[in-house]
């Protein structure tokens, strides 16, 4: 029997993939660039379980969510306790925030987390059911000041890859009891089309009927035009803190449209919300997304702190960069290639490699019978020296350097060979 990776899934490798976002040193380039700009922005990394107890994420983030309800790896553990795969991070990042008591600690927090979440969805490009995420979260300040600081972090993350032609869509759900007042409205004005409406938007209505704004069904899109705007029922505070926010967004020069019908997948969004479209993405085209919950952390018996944070997918990050041609070095090619052309040379090559490696200089060593194939391989290697030893050369006690960049070589005495490679390390 032979094995296969189950579906939806993918392996990440060095070399030999299929699809070029598969490539490693893309992954650790982006999240190097993570790494990085959390520090500029003052985000420090929370990192939670793979699993947390099934009811967690049901009250965390709504049970009528289709995440919840119908995309969760959901197991029993040996005493049949009741846990899942988290789906997302956020959820568990606040379980952890008030199991800890990180509120005592101080007034305002940032968090950032980066990992691999799983859903069960029907696999498609941009849609798998292991994905990985970099989000943040901050929690205890209220002002419209970080709802901007988030966007702008996340816009910026894209800008430090390279990655152009994103659309930022914005909205406001407003508190609870407004949003409340525009479900009845909402539902009020599509109680006469209840029976045009898709099946799921049915079942949403009275479960949950803000969902229906979500609709990808294009015959509820069209009822939707009309239906009365959520930005309507905002209280006064909440179109106070939207007003400050787009303000602030035109401020920082960055471009988004309102869009009153994002209402984005989890139930614990309040207030804002916002999500970056990548149009290279084909139909999974959301590359990122979050929002303010300003009541999750109480229903979950914490203190009372809003939140806001955000997470966007890797795997269409880096799939993103490659449509738009943006390629990425594989940093980890040898710095030099010794070629060894006999047995001999291979024992001398070997000990050099180690003392380059104990001075932290990569080195990698190859066997060759021509010099031709060894300097293909080096080539392939993408090593920027390379260092040929045969038979000749230990005769005369040299060793040939090549720089494989400007095609030019010389041959060095053996006894400074290593005292040359360090020097040339130092001043590159
Ligand atoms: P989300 O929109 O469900 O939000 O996921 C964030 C991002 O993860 C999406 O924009 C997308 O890029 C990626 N993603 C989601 N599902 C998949 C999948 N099956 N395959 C590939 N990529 C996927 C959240 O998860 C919220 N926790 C974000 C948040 C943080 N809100 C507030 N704080």
């Amino acid at each position: 029997m032979t094995y296969q990776i189950p579906k939806g899934l993918f392996d990440i490798l060095p070399y030999g993939v299929d699809q070029e976002w598969k490539l490693i040193h893309y992954w650790h380039f982006v999240e190097s660039v993570i790494h990085d700009i959390v520090k500029d922005y003052g985000y420090k990394e929370l990192r939670t379980p793979i699993f947390e107890r099934t009811e967690l994420f049901h009250h965390g983030m709504g049970q009528t969510t289709d995440v919840v309800s119908k995309e969760m790896y959901t197991f029993f553990d040996r005493a049949q306790r009741s846990m899942s795969l988290r789906p997302e991070g956020t959820a568990a990042l606040m379980r952890a925030f008030i199991e800890h008591k990180l509120n005592t600690l101080g007034e305002h927090h940032k968090f950032y987390y980066c990992g691999p979440m799983f859903r069960y969805e029907r696999p498609q490009s941009g849609r798998y059911r292991q994905h990985h995420q970099f989000g943040v979260e901050a929690v205890g300040d209220p002002s419209p000041y970080l709802d901007a600081e988030v966007i702008d972090l996340l816009l910026q993350f894209y800008d430090r890859l390279g990655i152009v032609d994103l659309s930022i869509r914005i909205n406001s759900l407003g508190t609870p009891y407004s949003r409340s007042r525009y479900a009845e409205a909402l539902k009020k004005y599509l109680h006469s089309s209840f029976q045009q409406l898709s099946k799921e938007s049915q079942e949403r209505f009275s479960k949950n009927p803000l969902r229906i704004l979500d609709s990808k069904d294009p015959h509820d899109q069209l009822l939707l035009k009309k239906a009365p705007s959520l930005l309507d029922y905002l209280e006064d505070s909440e179109k106070h803190h939207f007003d400050v926010l787009c303000r602030l967004l035109t401020e920082l020069n960055i471009s988004f449209t309102i869009d009153p019908l994002l209402v984005r997948g989890f139930d614990y969004y309040d207030s804002t919300v916002f999500e970056v479209i990548s149009h290279q993405l084909g139909a999974q085209n959301a590359i990122g997304g979050g929002g303010r919950y300003n009541h999750l952390l109480e229903s979950f018996h914490g203190p009372h702190l809003p939140g806001i944070g955000f997470a966007t997918g890797l795997e269409r990050v880096i799939q993103t960069m490659i449509s738009q041609g943006i390629s990425v070095k594989d940093q980890t090619s040898p710095w030099i290639c010794f070629i060894a052309l006999e047995e001999q040379a291979f024992h001398s090559c070997f000990f050099w490699a180690m003392q380059l490696r104990h001075k932290k200089i990569s080195s990698e060593v190859i066997e060759a019978k021509k010099i031709q194939k060894g300097l293909q391989k080096a080539n392939h290697l993408q090593a920027r020296y390379a260092a040929i030893l045969g038979e000749e050369e230990m005769r005369n006690n040299t060793i040939i350097l090549k720089d494989l960049l400007q095609r030019e070589q010389q041959a060095l005495p053996m006894a400074s060979f290593l005292k040359t490679l360090e020097k040339l390390w130092t001043e590159q």
